[in-house]
């Protein structure tokens, strides 16, 4: 079932009220036309079956996507389909094995020790994005890329703003914040690149920089892989940490069920992934007709998959807006980290940093309060909470 309908009736994608909370939109998507052909003219899928199994449909592709202002995002291995997608996902897989993992975990233990610490000598109020999970998902992903912390905040700024064109929704305005935001990333990894070649060491930018030499990578894929990577490094993992400190903030008694219960730790995260889901959507487009239900959409189309719903449609996780931590792992598998050949290369990371975040927390304090209202920047595209003040005791 395809239905017609304007934009404003089912999903307005910049509608303030729909970025807030777009879980009713998507309920009401699913019930009356889970393949809905968008006025602005891409296709939305939002169950989850059909969204399970597009996402690992080999047959659709991204290097075909229009990605328009964020076309440099095609030297990376998000915007390719193979053969080069394989090439450039094989160079980074090493360096997120569980073995080294375990390596940046340490990294990360360091790290939230330190801000933490500090936050206890200033009476134990701090910011859990920008003080914590910003800047313990930042120091780790530049000892990755062995590079000195710096510009954590420009670089922030510069990821959210090419985020804000990711989404069908994005306008004018936003193509044009977005182009600056790449211009002022590829002069920073240009510059980068300069130090690292002059300061040679044994980082992930050292490893892509012997791929160039080896005639493995183009010069482009290694400027905005290190875009890439340091955007992925902080963004969504930072939107799972900071909501899983809301969830211990507003429900007190998850400090101690995760102090004291280790097996539902993963459960838990499992279940902020789902319900907040940090990317609402992936896009790909068709390369021939393709059948989703009761919708044939013809070759050349664009695919919105909204794995936002797909981890909300209740045929998949029953009584889906509550929080439960114990829900079957197999029988339930949230989408927030993609699947298939474009699955998240980095999920053994994020899933190790929000749990070095999260039992540091319960181990050292007994109460976390919310010190003061959150502020939220969500787009269509991506959750995001921009502050989060809070107090440990
Ligand atoms: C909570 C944290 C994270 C979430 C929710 C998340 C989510 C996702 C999603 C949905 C995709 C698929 C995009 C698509 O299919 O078009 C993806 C891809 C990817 N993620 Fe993550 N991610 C997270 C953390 C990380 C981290 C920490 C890293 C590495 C430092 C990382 C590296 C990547 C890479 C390289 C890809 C592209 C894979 C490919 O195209 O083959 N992610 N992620």
């Amino acid at each position: 079932m395809t239905i017609e309908a304007p934009a404003a009736e089912l999903l307005p994608f910049r509608d303030p009220g729909y970025r807030a909370d777009p879980a009713p939109y998507y309920a009401r998507l699913r019930a009356e036309a889970p393949v809905y052909r968008h006025p602005i003219g891409v296709y939305v899928v939002s169950r989850y079956e059909d969204v399970a199994k597009l996402i690992r449909n080999p047959t659709l592709s991204v290097r075909k996507l229009d990605f328009g202002v964020a076309d440099p995002l095609h030297d990376t291995v998000l915007g390719q389909d193979a053969p080069d997608h394989t090439r450039l996902r094989r160079i980074t897989n090493r360096w997120f094995t569980p073995k080294a993992v375990e390596e940046w975990s340490k990294v990360m233990q360091a790290s939230v020790d330190a801000v933490l610490d500090k936050a206890v000598e200033a009476g134990g109020t701090l910011d859990a994005v920008d003080d914590l999970a910003l800047r313990s998902t930042f120091e780790t992903i530049c000892h990755i890329f062995g590079v000195e912390p710096t510009k954590m905040l420009e670089i922030q700024k510069a990821t959210y703003d090419i985020g804000v064109s990711l989404g069908p929704g994005s306008d004018e305005d936003d193509w044009r914040v977005t182009g600056e935001a790449f211009e002022w990333y590829e002069q920073h990894n240009r510059a980068l690149i300069d130090h690292k070649r002059a300061h040679p060491g044994s980082g992930l930018i050292d490893h892509f920089l012997a791929e160039q030499d080896a005639g493995n990578m183009t010069e482009n894929e290694v400027i905005f892989s290190i875009l890439l990577f340091f955007a992925v490094g902080h963004l969504d993992i930072k939107h799972l940490i900071v909501q899983g400190i809301r969830h211990m903030a507003e429900h007190p008694e998850y400090i101690g069920i995760y102090r004291d219960q280790p097996d539902i730790r993963p459960g838990f995260i499992n279940e902020v992934l789902r319900i907040e889901t940090p990317e609402q959507m992936v896009s790909r487009l068709t390369t021939q007709e393709t059948v989703i239900g009761d919708t044939t959409v013809p070759a050349g189309e664009v695919l919105v998959l909204l794995i936002g719903s797909a981890n909300r449609d209740p045929e998949a996780f029953p009584d889906p807006d509550r929080f439960d931590h114990n829900r079957p792992a197999a029988a339930s598998q949230h989408l927030a980290f993609g699947s298939g050949q474009h699955g998240c290369a980095g999920q053994v990371l994020a899933r190790a940093q929000a749990d070095v975040v999260f039992t540091t927390l319960v181990n050292r304090f007994s109460t976390i309060e919310l010190a003061g209202e959150p502020t939220f920047t969500h787009t269509e595209f991506l959750r995001s909470i921009a502050h989060l003040p809070i107090r440990l005791r």
